[in-house]
């Protein structure tokens, strides 16, 4: 995971204004997932843009993993079982969005960039990409100081005898618990 998201961050300077300060944060150590790493490149990309889009007069753009263990109360909005999680977080401090907004982000067509080519389609996507690998993406928003996404994937373990990072997990075993449609 944390190899991903710094691996991406060439490509987000590219993309990002320099009117934007990227922060990233790392955790080392075992930090795996069960996931399509294109498919999350995708999810992350996505968040990135929205945050842009969010700070057209600047401002910090910060993205965080962390290795978890969350309990119950922990979980907070999560439709998800305690354990142990990836969480990736991808914070602005840039428009934000009132309650209805956010109720309706991860909804098919939901844009209020009509004007600018807005497609509706990017959290969306990136709602069922999360799902399908056993994961949840919630958001915090408040109008005015900007908006947290957060993503959980359950953490997979590296099996012993598998050489290749990409082939040493036991992905039917994560596969099963999702819940995705
Ligand atoms: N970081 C953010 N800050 C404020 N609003 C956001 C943010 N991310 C998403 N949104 C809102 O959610 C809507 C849907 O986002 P998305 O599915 O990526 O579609 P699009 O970016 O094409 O509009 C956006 O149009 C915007 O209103
Ligand atoms: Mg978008």
């Amino acid at each position: 995971m944390s190899e991903l998201a710094m691996a991406m961050r060439p490509m987000l300077e590219r993309v990002i204004p320099e009117s934007i300060l990227i922060e990233t944060a790392y955790c080392g150590g075992d930090d795996l997932v069960c996931i399509d790493r294109s498919q999350l490149e995708n999810v992350i990309m996505n968040l990135c843009m929205n945050a842009r889009d969010a700070m057209s007069a600047g401002g910090v753009l910060a993205v965080g993993v962390y290795r978890v263990t969350l309990d119950a109360g922990e979980l907070g909005s999560a439709d998800l079982q305690p354990g142990e999680y990836l969480q990736i977080s991808v914070s602005d401090n840039g428009v934000g969005m009132d309650e209805e907004a956010r109720a309706r982000v991860f909804e098919p067509f939901f844009t209020t960039k009509e004007g600018t080519g807005g497609t509706g389609l990017g959290l969306a996507t990136a709602y069922g990409i999360v799902r399908q690998s056993g994961g949840d993406i919630t958001v915090s928003s408040e109008p005015g100081s900007g908006s947290t996404f957060r993503i959980l994937l359950p953490a997979a373990e590296r099996t012993t005898e598998d050489v290749s990072p990409s082939l040493s997990v036991d992905c039917a075993e994560i596969r099963s618990r999702g819940t995705g449609t």
